[in-house]
């Protein structure tokens, strides 16, 4: 089993766009992802296994602040260690870029991505009312990059 992760390529987006379509209940149009591609502030990675795209983040990078806008996997791939691989990649991404903290938005039932996100560091800072375009509200989540 080889695993691989990566800058996404156009060829990549339509594994990306299903992946997304199983995971999010309003999810981003397959446009998206080519825009993302193209997006200067922008890093889409994909964490291959054997050649298959099982999983994908989106990070912005924007001055020394990084956001996290998307992360997922596949659904039949999921609890087998991806998505702590891809966020490790996630901050060692941020951290390579200077940043000094990572921010993201979680729905606050979204039990399986705060767990990772906890494990990882991250600590709910404050509530975004009807943030998601369904109107549930979303926790923002930080991760501080600053040595103590
Ligand atoms: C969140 C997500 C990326 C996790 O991916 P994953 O590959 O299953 O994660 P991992 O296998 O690395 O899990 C790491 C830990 O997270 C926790 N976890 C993962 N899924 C969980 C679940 N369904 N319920 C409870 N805890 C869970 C566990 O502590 C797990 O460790 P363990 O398997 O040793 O118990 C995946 O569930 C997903 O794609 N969800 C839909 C998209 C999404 O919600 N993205 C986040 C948006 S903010």
């Amino acid at each position: 089993m080889r695993c691989e992760l990566r800058p996404a390529t156009p060829g990549d987006v339509p594994a990306i766009n299903a992946i997304e379509r199983g995971a999010f209940p309003c999810p981003w149009p397959e446009y998206a992802f080519y825009r993302e591609l193209e997006n200067d502030l922008s890093t889409l990675k994909v964490l291959t296994v054997d050649g298959e795209v099982v999983g994908y983040y989106d990070l912005w990078v924007c001055a020394n602040e990084a956001h996290l806008l998307n992360v997922a996997v596949a659904d039949r791939e999921r609890r087998r260690g991806y998505g702590t691989k891809l966020m490790e990649d996630v901050i060692a991404e941020a951290k390579h870029s200077r940043c000094v903290r990572i921010v993201l938005e979680v729905r606050p039932g979204n039990e399986a991505a705060i767990k990772i996100y906890e494990k990882l560091g991250f600590k709910k800072v404050t509530h975004r009312l009807r943030y998601y375009s369904d109107g549930e509200d979303a926790d923002v989540m930080v991760k501080s990059l600053r040595e103590p």
